[in-house]
């Protein structure tokens, strides 16, 4: 049967080149998440210094567009402040991409999901003040059985 995916360019240029693979030895924050309905998972590390991430991965084992929302969510974060990656969504990660088809519209809630773990651990770990959202955020998430 064929498939009536189609990708943008970026999309696919993400896919086949993912950025910031891999992992961080000593990361400040790890976000892992899984999504219920295809069981892709990704893993998501941040290195935080001064309040910004100057480095992040992630591992994912999932489809085309919950590596290419990762690849360029991580490229979106990095050099930013961690309050400011707060508001990275699946809209600003999908228009990044320029688009993807809706029937992979929630693969990149993945990415914006585990970039939002990964800060939840930093804050936790250091005992900074959790914004009520990302607190509400991994609380769906635990719920879920997603992280
Ligand atoms: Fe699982 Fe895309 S189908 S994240």
């Amino acid at each position: 049967m064929r498939s009536n995916v189609n990708y943008s360019k970026k999309v696919l240029a993400h896919f086949s080149k993912p950025h910031n693979l891999g992992m961080i030895k000593d990361p400040s924050g790890v976000g892992e998440v899984g999504n219920l309905a295809c069981g892709d998972v990704m893993k998501l590390y941040i290195k935080v210094e001064k309040g910004v991430i100057i480095d992040v991965k992630f591992e994912t084992y999932g489809c085309a567009a919950a590596i290419a929302t990762s690849s360029v969510i991580t490229d979106m974060a990095k050099g930013k402040k961690v309050e400011e990656t707060l508001l990275l969504n699946e809209k600003s990660v999908t228009t990044e991409l320029d688009g993807l088809p809706p029937i992979k519209i929630h693969c990149s809630l993945l990415s914006v999901d585990a970039l939002g773990e990964a800060i939840y651990d930093y804050m936790k770990k250091n005992k900074l003040p959790i914004p009520k959202n990302l607190e509400l955020r991994h609380a769906r998430l635990v719920k879920l059985g997603m992280t």
